[in-house]
């Protein structure tokens, strides 16, 4: 896969320009960055604050030559490939020791440093007229912003705020893309997460922790087990039964708060 990688001063959404160009008929690895978003998403409908403080607004095109159900096992692809790319640029910038895992994923896909959120991803799918489908992959990564609105001040953080330092965003968003094209490569001969749970498990927040899984109103105790190779998550019921809780249908937090 070749990236061709766009860049906006401010758009809508990236999300919205790369579905724009889809229609239009460009190749995988159309990509765009945005300086900032007037209409940045989140997941379940939310909003994602979109300002211009040198943050990362990125979304790519893919059209996956396999079968829409793995579409889901996409995004956890992509929130590893975030983790990878952050840990890529360097130990010493993190303040880490030996512990490589310092970036932590909460399932499916957040990105979590310090116990705070610090990047999200969106991935919308379209079916296209003749049966075909393609995916739109959006990163936000809180790079540079120092100040959050009161509201998500609490859960939210940058690499700037923990840091203190500014960071260029071109090197983070092209670890971002080469590192997802390696793990993809390997996704689409595999069609199948099994090549990535030992360092995604590694990396997941509150492995081995009780989590409340939280659906429709009603709220259960688990303890998470770590993903299979089909990306959902396995909690340990207080019943000693395991449950296969399954991306978008539920909220899974800990017992304390966002994490
Ligand atoms: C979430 O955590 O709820 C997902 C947030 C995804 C935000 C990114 S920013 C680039 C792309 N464009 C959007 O409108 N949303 C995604």
């Amino acid at each position: 896969m070749e990236w061709h990688l766009i860049k906006k001063n401010e758009v809508t959404s990236t999300n919205d320009v790369i579905k724009e160009l889809a229609r239009e008929g460009v190749p995988e690895g159309t990509a765009v960055a945005a300086d900032r978003q007037t209409k940045g998403r989140g997941r379940r409908g939310r909003v994602w604050e979109s300002p211009q403080e040198d943050n990362i607004y990125l979304s790519f095109l893919l059209r996956p030559k396999m079968e829409p159900q793995y579409v889901s096992m996409l995004t956890l692809v992509a929130a590893l490939s975030v983790v990878n790319a952050l840990a890529g640029m360097g130990q010493d910038k993190w303040n880490q020791t030996e512990d490589d895992s310092t970036f932590q994923i909460k399932w499916p896909n957040d990105i979590v440093w310090k116990d705070k959120k610090i990047c999200g991803i969106l991935t919308e799918m379209s079916m296209e007229a003749g049966g075909g489908y393609y995916c739109v992959i959006g990163i936000g990564i809180n790079v540079n912003t120092e100040k959050f609105p009161p509201e998500i001040s609490h859960m939210a953080t940058s690499l700037r705020r923990e840091t203190g330092l500014t960071f260029d965003r071109e090197p983070l968003i092209r670890g971002v893309l080469e590192e997802f094209e390696k793990l993809y490569s390997v996704f689409l001969q595999k069609k199948s997460l099994a090549p990535f749970l030992a360092e995604y498990n590694k990396h997941l927040i509150n492995r081995g922790r009780k989590v409340r899984i939280l659906s429709e109103g009603k709220e259960e105790i688990g303890v998470s087990e770590g993903i299979d190779e089909t990306g959902v998550l396995l909690v340990r019921k207080e019943n000693g039964r395991i449950e296969k809780v399954i991306s978008g249908e539920v909220s899974v937090r800990g017992l304390y708060g966002y994490v």
